[in-house]
Parts: structure tokens; sequence; C-alpha cells
């Protein structure tokens, strides 16, 4: 049986924290029930199933997709910090799936990693989540089962963990980026995760789309200060974002908040399951249209994402400060270099390791090792006693770009090639590019078995994963 109480409920501003023990003496009686059984209440219920989305606007024939509660993206899901969430997850699909909470350093049960952290949730099953976010930021959901044929048509959300205080932006915009490929029918390209897909860069879609449609036009008012959670919920595009006409810096990466800086030559870098919250300034002059250019594939394939058209109004406020705002530091645990664990893995394959047949055609090889075997995926590659620092280093052997995914931890970025990385910052996906060395830490705190692997699902689902344990 499962309980919903009205969102005015589930609110912590009644119950808010440092208060617990005023709060226990001065609830209500029905605070108090509300609070006792908000530990198991049904929050949030997500449904996956097939539906018919608008993805190419209201006056194209809609696609059929696969939909969390009848929404491409999925809906938005919010929820605060150091409050216990819980999601009850109905499968209907015909197909088993899971739901995985990217980026969020939660229970390894509740990770949502089929045959690793639960058992796939089977066609009209359901699977009750519970977790309670410790950091604050944007993070996001999908399926961690057949995920290039799930999320690839359309199941992806965002997944918000507000603040105690909301920081002082004039709004918060979210943009959740997919892309997709298209028949001429308006309906999807089939047979996801091919291996010619898995043996190049993935599925690159020539749809882009902001929250599940085309975009139109964004209304801006010149002397704002926005906030702009990008989430790429893409199979396999990386982007590189420029704004110009505006003023841009990157106020948090994957959900962590980072050092403020404005981005390098202005592009704004997101590889296939990264966050980056922007604080965007409208310095631009009421009554002008300034584009979003994607220009990371080069010339030839720089596009225009999106307007972002000033209104009439005169500037909301006459002048901006300088000084961005500072997000709070979420409490992740500092890595202590003195004494590390380290740990090497290579990441292999790709176009020239194509050889090996499946049912007659050759098939893709990506792979980890650890310099000894490869990984076989689902086995852990290697295993770090709770609380000690790792120093894990990361080779790429191929020449593709891979972001490469732990799940359970929010890691520090130390180098590249050696070289320090300009601005000390914690991910959960780093883009690790041909040939490159990355070094990154964190501290082994979170017990469990966590899936390693790279972010371009068709790598992911043709060897680019392994799992590391902490014991
Ligand atoms: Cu977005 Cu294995 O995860
Ligand atoms: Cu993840
Ligand atoms: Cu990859």
């Amino acid at each position: 049986m499962t309980i919903e109480f009205p969102p005015s409920m589930q609110r912590r501003r009644l119950l808010t924290h440092g208060g617990a023990a005023i709060a226990a003496s001065s609830v209500l009686p029905w605070m108090r029930h509300a609070r006792a059984a908000s530990e198991t209440a049904v929050t949030f219920k997500l449904r996956p199933a097939s539906a018919k989305a608008a993805i190419l606007g209201e006056a194209k024939p809609k696609t059929d997709v696969l939909a969390y509660n009848g929404t491409v993206s999925g809906p938005v899901v919010t929820t605060h910090q150091g409050e216990p969430f819980s999601s009850l997850v109905t499968n209907g699909i015909g197909q088993n799936t899971t739901v995985h909470w990217h980026g969020i350093r939660l229970p390894n049960a509740m990770d949502g990693v089929p045959y690793l952290t639960q058992p796939p949730i089977r066609p009209g099953a359901d699977f009750h989540y519970a977790f309670t976010p410790p950091d604050a930021g944007t993070f996001w959901y999908h399926p961690h089962e057949h995920t290039a044929h799930q999320m690839g048509r359309g199941l992806a959300g965002a997944l918000i963990v507000k603040e105690p205080e909301p920081p002082p932006f004039d709004r918060d915009l979210l943009w959740v980026l997919q892309d997709w490929a298209f028949q001429p029918n308006d309906q999807f390209v089939p047979g996801f995760d091919t291996p010619m897909e898995a043996a190049m860069s993935g599925r690159i879609g020539s749809v882009v789309t902001i929250n599940g449609m085309v975009p139109k036009p964004i209304t801006l008012r010149a002397g704002e200060r926005l906030r702009i959670r990008l989430v790429n919920a893409c199979l396999a595009r990386f982007m590189a974002l420029r704004f110009p006409g505006h003023r841009v810096t990157i106020i948090a990466l994957d959900g962590q908040p980072c050092h403020p800086f404005a981005p390098s030559n202005g592009r704004v870098i997101i590889a296939p399951a990264q966050r980056v919250d922007l604080q965007l300034d409208t310095i631009g002059e009421p009554g002008r249209d300034h584009p979003v250019i994607d220009d990371y594939y080069g010339r030839h394939a720089t596009y225009r994402l999106v307007t972002l058209s000033y209104t009439r109004q005169p500037p909301k406020f006459r002048s901006l400060p300088a000084m961005p705002i500072i997000l709070p530091p979420n409490p992740v645990p500092k890595p202590d270099l003195s004494n590390p664990v380290r740990h090497h893995l290579t990441i292999v394959g790709g176009m020239m390791s194509m050889g090996m047949a499946v049912d007659g055609k050759p098939a893709p090889v990506w792979g980890i090792t650890d310099g000894h075997r490869k990984s076989d995926g689902m086995e852990p590659i290697f295993s770090i006693p709770r609380g000690r620092t790792v120093l894990l280093t990361l080779e790429n052997h191929t020449s593709f770009w891979h972001p490469m995914h732990l799940h359970g931890y929010s890691y520090t970025v130390l180098s590249r090639n050696d070289v320090k990385e300009p601005y000390p910052h914690l991910r959960d996906t780093v883009i690790v590019g041909p040939k490159e060395i990355v070094d990154i830490a964190f501290v082994a705190n979170n017990p469990g078995n966590w899936m390693f692997h790279c972010h371009v699902i068709e790598h992911q689902s043709s060897g680019l994963m392994t799992v590391i344990n902490v014991a």
C-alpha cells in the first residue's frame, strides 16, 4: 500500500533542518505523522510507457516514444538537499528496466543497475527507490537496462536537488538537451545500438531538442541574472555552446558547485551525461535577438540551438554585479593525496578492433583493462578499502572521446596529461580525449559495487564498462 501526501506536507520548510529537535516539540500531530511517514511515503511516481510526443513541434505529426509519465523529457523531479526522497517506479513497457539517479551519492542498493544493485524491474512490476540526496545541484535520471533503446527513445529526465536557501538568481531555467535521428516519416530511425554506431561515436541525431521539443525562441529580459541548468541527456552527442551577447560564467559542473569561471574561448563543453550550471547575465539590449550556437563538431556541423530573444522592457537592473553568485559547497569529502591507493585503468578498442564476428557481422570491441586483464563488465576490476583516498589514472588508448562516469561518487579531476587542471573541480563524468591521461581522486566512503563506464551509451553496451568495489 502506498500513501501520497499533498506537496505541502512534503515540504521541509515546515520541519526544516537544524530544527529537528524544535520540530519534534512544536509540530502539530498531523505534521508529526507526516514526518514519520515521509521515510516511506511515495513522493514521486514514475511510470515508463509508450507514448506519443510532439518532439518536432505542434505542427508536425507526433513521434512514438518511450516516456516517463507520458512526457519527453521526463517530469522534472525536484527535491531538497538532505531531505528523504522516494520514488515508486512502475514498469509500463514490454521490457525490463530500472531507474538510475545519475550523480547522486546514494546507497548502492538504490543505484538502479540491474543484476548489480537490484534485479531488473520486469514488465508490470515496480520498484521503490528511496534515498536522501546529500548534495544540492543538477542531476538526472534514466534507465540502466537496454539503455540505448530506452533512453534513445525518450526515457530521461532532470532531477533537481534544491539548496536549503535558494541562491539569488532572477530566474532558474532548465535545459534538458537531447538529440534524435529521424526518418522522413517523423519516427525515429530504428535499430538502436547497432555495431556500426557502437564502433564509431555512437548515435548522433540531427534534431536537437530542449526539454523534449525543437526549441522556440526563449524570452529574456535585459538586466537579469539567470541560472541555466544544462543536462546533456543525449546518447552520444557532445556539445560546445556559445552564448554571444551575454556574460556567461560556469558555476557548477555535474551538480557540484565550482570556483566560478568563464568558459574558455566562450565555449561551454558538455559531454553526454554531464551537467553544467551557468550564470547568464543578460547584458544585451532590449528588443534584440541572440543565437545560442553549438560548434562542437566544427564549422560544417555548426548550428543554432535556440534564439534568446530580449523583450523591449527596460533592463530589470541597470547594472549587474561583476562578482558571480557562489553556490554553497556540498559536503563531498576532500581526497587525502598524501597516501592514496593508486589504480590505473586503460580504455582500449574501437574501430580497429572490429573483427570479432557476431552473427557473421563484425562487432566492435571496447574495453577497460587494468594492464593484466580486461574487465568483463560486471566483476569488480579492483576493490578499495572503505575510507581510503583513491588516485585513479585513466588512460585512453583509442582515438575517440569517452565521457567516463563513476556511479555513487563525485570525484576531483586532478590533471590531464600531467598538467594540473586550472580549476580543481568535482565531476561524476569526465571527458578523456584520444590518447589522453586523466587523473582523478576520491574518498571511497560509499560502500558497494559501483559502475564505471563510458556514457556514450553504445560504447558502454559494447564493453566500455567495469565495476569498482568499495569494501
Ligand atoms: Cu548515467 Cu551508469 O549512468
Ligand atoms: Cu550514474
Ligand atoms: Cu566512449
